[in-house]
């Protein structure tokens, strides 16, 4: 008889497995829109940390600066692959955030597109309202993100 944790590590290691292609083919940081789908600048997930020189162990206890409410197209999101979370504008100025995880296989999510947020792989697909399940197969929605909008910036709260 399999034990729970025998089980539990078989588990991990088709899923470690299953998404060693995604870590491959996705790397840096995508921005999608909903009306040509184009992406963005690969560098903008790193554009937005923490400002630099500031040195003070205020400015290490400050919340993470995920980016810029101008960055998050309306009706589309941006998918931060090196946090893997994705912030979504449904309506404009009404921000969201999930886990980029896959709850099928754990993939990264790699486009947002016509009101969801998709998966590569086996065709998954999210709504940007709530990261409830769109299409299948995945069997949960995307957890959801604490984030706060202060002026310009998304905060991870
Ligand atoms: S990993 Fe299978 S649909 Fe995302």
């Amino acid at each position: 008889m399999t034990t729970p944790n025998a089980r539990s590590a078989s588990r991990r290691a088709v899923l470690a497995g299953a998404c060693s292609a995604c870590a491959a083919a996705l790397a840096g940081c995508a921005r999608y829109g909903t009306s040509n789908g184009l992406a963005g600048s690969p560098a903008q997930g790193a554009a937005y940390s923490s400002p630099a020189g500031t040195g003070s162990s205020a400015a290490a206890n400050a919340p993470a600066v995920l980016a810029k409410t101008t960055d998050i197209p309306v009706g589309g999101g941006l998918i931060l692959t090196d946090k893997k979370i994705v912030i979504t504008q449904p309506q404009a100025g009404t921000f969201h955030a999930f886990t980029a995880i896959c709850t099928h296989l754990g993939c990264i999510l790699n486009t947002v597109s016509g009101g969801t947020i998709n998966c590569p792989f086996h065709g998954s697909k999210y709504s940007i309202v709530n990261g409830s399940v769109v299409n299948g197969p995945a069997p949960l929605p995307l957890a959801a993100v604490s984030i706060t909008v202060q002026g310009t910036s998304i905060l991870q709260a």
